[in-house]
């Protein structure tokens, strides 16, 4: 007998033994099918331990009982999904971003709310951390102290699980946080080690004295600066400096220790059994640390992943795993897969390059930068998908390259100081009414946060002593634009909450102990029901961006060339504030254009007509037609998708 059928005979005994035939098969055959991809990265992470096969027979143990359990409904929504495989890079998938509490209450609210979700054209639905945080500060719910029950206020577990499943029926996919990165320090494996228990004290990364701080120091980056100093915190009661990258109170796990890695697998896949169909991986950047680096984007990092996606495929081939990565471009792209590991790791990650270059296109009013940064990213693999957006829960760090910044004729430094200054409000002139986050005075880093509308002008346009009326009409038209470029570019789109009616900064978290130290609650308001019951009327604000946004979102429905597996090519104009962007497929391409300026511009016809748009054009946004042999006009922020008609 060799190896493989001892596995099976074990897992055919053990966990599957209560299963049909069938569906033993059918995990045995998923098994032989991805064995490779199961090997490959435990090998490169674990490889060199003795006791290696005992711990990669434990995690094949983990997903065969998980299999086991996994309710039928799941298991027909597996079958759907590996019948049609790209059902997430279709170009109807539209996403929505929420918190549960601020959205709707509690989880019961949010099927309430399903209609809502359904005339915007939503398919999926990112609900924000909701499993059981910490007490007190928990970094907006990123503090998880239990993954297995939801927080008390929010409901239960059963309710998530019921949620899932109207939203599904109403096809919608959910999405939550995992948040695989850190602990709480209250979590029960952090109470354990912090009673001086050994083998807990492994599941993290625990330091006798500052040597190895120290070193690990001169490397890494601080990410929030001014919460704290340094990315080690020390513990008198068990007289150890623990790994720390966010908050003190956010332990950072120990992935070089199997048993983590199998505590989370065994995690994943219990939420996906609840129903969950998309996990989003926090801060899968920092999960690997190696001396002398900056401790992020580790090749480790990414044998992890591969490594959960194969398991994960065995058990529940309908779960995707999503990448929150927020790193510059070469660092980006490989966590969708690359070289061996193409179409093998994250099917979905952020776009975070995408986001920076919309916001400082609009501050520039130019669009050389976005241009030629995304023209140097590499494609992505063809099972994988952008996430893209305008903005999430988070700030905006600018992440913008000495090179492409140099490329353009631009000093990154100097570009990353303005983009700050003028979405913080203190560039003269500016529209943009943000705050500073975590400036960071050894780099002089600052990252903003602030809704999208106030980034984009409206609420300096509606604070005056007169409502600016041309002020409003502008910021309307920003905010369209971008997100007619996040629902063309490719991949799935998300709206961030409020962003629909145009939510402004909401300053009230100023009042609450627990949040006032973090100014990103600024752009994580409540919705206001009141105003998007006025989304029908084109006459308000609320009513023109929802009406605007409604519009795009049915057109984009309706385009072939806007799936996933399309092309994407940024082009260049000839007018510099004219971004321009070609999307193809065997069944058709479509210019994208949009003025990012706030003057009237025009693309010459004869660059129209060697992208290969001459003659006439059809609108797909409003089904006008253009005539393509003349210089096209831009009113300020306008924008196009053309095809040839
Ligand atoms: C991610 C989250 C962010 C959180 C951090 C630590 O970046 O998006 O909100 O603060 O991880 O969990």
């Amino acid at each position: 007998m060799n190896n493989q059928d001892k596995n099976y005979e074990q897992l055919l005994e053990g966990p599957l033994r209560g299963l049909e035939p069938l569906e033993q098969e059918i995990f045995c055959n998923r098994l032989a099918l991805f064995g490779e991809d199961v090997e490959r990265p435990l090998r490169l992470l674990y490889g060199d331990r003795p006791d290696f096969e005992t711990w990669r027979d434990h995690f094949l143990m983990i997903i065969a009982r998980n299999y086991a359990e996994r309710p039928s409904e799941l298991r027909m929504l597996d079958m759907d999904r590996l019948a049609e495989d790209d059902w997430f890079q279709l170009p109807d998938m539209i996403g929505y971003v929420c918190y549960t509490e601020r959205f709707a209450g509690d989880l019961p609210g949010v099927g309430e709310k399903i209609d809502y979700l359904k005339e915007l054209g939503v398919t999926y639905l990112h609900l924000m951390p909701l499993l059981k945080p910490r007490p007190g500060a928990n970094d907006g719910g990123y503090a998880v102290m239990d993954y297995r029950q939801v927080r008390d206020d929010l409901g239960t577990m059963d309710d998530l699980a019921a949620l899932a499943k109207s939203l599904r029926e109403n096809d919608i996919s959910l999405c939550i946080d995992l948040v695989c990165n850190h602990t709480a320090k209250e979590h029960a494996w952090a109470r354990q080690a912090m009673a001086g228990d050994a083998d807990f004290q492994d599941y993290y990364l625990m330091f006798k004295d500052r040597e190895l701080p120290d070193r690990y120091e001169q490397t890494v980056r601080e990410i929030f600066p001014e919460f704290k100093s340094g990315s080690f915190t020390y513990y008198e009661e068990i007289d150890r400096w623990v790994w720390t990258t966010f908050n003190e109170f956010q332990w950072d796990l120990n992935y070089a220790n199997p048993a983590v890695f199998g505590e989370m697998l065994d995690i994943m896949l219990y939420l996906a059994n609840q129903g969950v169909e998309v996990l989003r991986l926090d801060a899968v950047a920092f999960m690997w640390k190696r001396l002398g680096t900056d401790c992020e984007n580790q090749p480790e990092a990414h044998y992890i992943l591969q490594a959960f996606r194969a398991l994960s495929r065995v058990a529940a081939p309908g779960l995707l795993l999503k990448a929150e990565a927020i790193v510059p471009p070469p660092q980006l792209v490989p966590y969708l897969g690359q070289g061996e590991a193409t179409n093998k790791e994250c099917e979905v990650a952020y776009h975070n390059v995408f986001m920076v270059m919309l916001w400082s296109s609009l501050a520039e009013g130019k669009v050389a930068l976005m241009t030629h940064a995304l023209q140097k990213m590499p494609p992505i693999p063809s099972r994988t998908s952008w996430l893209t957006y305008v903005r999430c829960h988070d700030d905006i760090g600018w992440a913008v390259t000495e090179e492409d910044a140099a490329a353009v004729g631009l000093n990154g430094f100097l570009h990353r100081s303005f983009l700050s200054d003028f979405y913080s409000g203190r560039f003269p002139g500016t529209h943009a009414r943000g705050a500073t986050f975590q400036f960071n005075p050894r780099t002089n880093d600052r990252r903003i946060s602030g809704s999208c509308a106030s980034l984009a002008g409206l609420e300096k346009a509606l604070g005056g002593e007169e409502v600016d009326r041309q002020a409003v009409d502008l910021a309307i038209r920003r905010i369209l634009l971008i997100h007619s470029m996040i629902l063309a570019f490719g991949g799935i789109p998300l709206l961030y909450m409020g962003d629909e009616i145009g939510l402004l900064n909401d300053y009230s978290y100023e009042e609450d102990p627990n949040l006032a130290a973090d100014n990103r609650w600024i752009h994580r308001p409540f919705m206001d029901w009141q105003k998007a019951g006025e989304r029908r009327d084109e006459t308000r604000i609320s009513g023109r961006i929802f009406q605007g946004l409604q519009g795009l979102i049915r057109a984009r429905k309706d385009i072939f060339a806007y799936h996933a597996q399309a092309g994407a090519y940024p082009v260049w104009t000839h007018n510099e504030h004219i971004f321009g962007l070609i999307r193809e497929s065997p069944r058709g391409r479509v210019l994208i254009l949009g003025n990012f300026s706030d003057q009237s511009q025009t693309a010459p016809a004869y660059r129209l007509l060697e992208l290969g748009f001459g003659g006439q054009l059809l609108d797909l946004v409003d089904g006008r037609l253009i005539p393509g042999w003349q210089d096209l006009r831009f009113e300020p922020y306008d924008f196009y998708w053309l095809r040839v008609n």
